[in-house]
């Protein structure tokens, strides 16, 4: 093996720079030369590749995004662009490619992988539902920044006797959800997983204003039917049979921008590392993630056929701590 491709693919995460930084270096320690491709598949596609140096890669580590650009490929997801992203890769004398994302691109890695292309996954979403990796890059900073968000709100709602309902992101995954509802002390948490409706909302956020809270936050994660706006519809003009005001705040893509954690740094760097070291060793058609405190490698098949799962669990934890 000489020469390697690169590329970042689907929704961005913070840490997918370290983790950029850590093949291209790691590549340079093994002698290999290493090609970034820009916007992904896209990019892919299209032959839109870029030399990557050790100096090109400097002074990223701790910064948000990616710098080789994403995209979310529709041309791709057709075999006819997959063939053309094999032959851009086989006329740039590519021997492997290295793909950091989530669930679809590793999808797509599987797809080139039985193409007969040798590919290496490094998970990688906010997310967190890719299985073969229990914490993906990017998960611990959008965690942080919900835990941060949720934070502020309280102080604000407890100002004005109010209570928050609160828009996760995670797609149709409750991780965040559930994780930051449990951290920053949400009254209520629906996820996906476990949804709860906007007449039982209200007859615990009721429970709470007569139990004596100043505030309330309810944790509504993206993936859920009922979503927050939804449920504050539902409110309107019950307020005060509620005991709280109603605000909703979606927070969007706010928890997905920004610089990465140390924690994603970390994990960003490990993973970058172990995927040159598997390509080295012979690996492929495997996605390389952390499970337990171990770097391992799972077989993209099994990640793209298996679902992760929560730990149901916390939420009635949850819900006990919410006295
Ligand atoms: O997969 C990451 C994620 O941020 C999800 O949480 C969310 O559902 C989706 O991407 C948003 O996608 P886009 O950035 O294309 O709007």
């Amino acid at each position: 093996m000489k020469t390697i491709a690169l590329l970042t693919s689907g929704g961005d995460a913070p840490g997918m720079n370290a983790a950029i930084r850590a093949v291209v270096r790691r590549a340079i320690d093994h002698g290999l030369v290493v090609h970034g491709t820009r916007r992904g598949y896209e990019g892919l596609i299209k032959g839109d590749f870029t030399r990557l140096d050790a100096r090109d890669v400097g002074g990223i580590l701790h910064g948000g995004g990616t710098i080789l650009g994403s995209a979310r490929s529709n041309e791709f997801k057709t075999e006819e662009g997959r063939k053309k992203a094999i032959a851009q890769l086989e006329a740039l004398g590519a021997d492997a490619l290295v793909v950091i994302g989530g669930n679809g691109s590793q999808t797509g890695s599987l797809s080139l992988s039985k193409m007969g292309f040798p590919v290496i996954g490094i998970a990688s979403t906010i997310d967190n539902d890719l299985f073969g990796s229990e914490p993906s890059i990017g998960a611990d900073t959008a965690l942080n920044i919900t835990i941060e968000s949720l934070d502020r709100l309280r102080t604000t709602g407890a100002s004005h006797h109010r209570a928050h309902i609160v828009e996760t992101m995670g797609r149709d995954f409750g991780y965040l959800g559930l994780m930051a509802g449990i951290a920053g002390g949400a009254e209520v948490i629906s996820v996906p997983e476990a949804e709860v409706g906007a007449q039982e909302i209200a007859e615990r956020l009721r429970d709470a204003s007569t139990r004596g809270k100043t505030h309330s936050i309810v944790v509504v994660a993206e993936g859920c039917k009922e979503t927050a706006n939804a449920i504050a519809k539902h409110f309107a003009d019950h307020e005060a049979e509620i005991g709280f005001l109603i605000r909703v705040t979606i927070l969007g893509h706010v928890v997905r921008g920004g610089a990465p954690t140390a924690f994603d740094r970390l994990l960003a760097t490990r993973l970058g590392v172990a995927a040159v070291d598997a390509l080295q060793h012979g690996e492929k058609g495997r996605l390389v993630g952390m499970l337990g405190s171990q770097v391992r490698t799972t077989s993209l098949d099994e990640v793209a056929s298996t679902r992760k799962t929560l730990d149901l669990e916390l939420i009635r934890l949850a819900q006990v701590l919410a006295r």
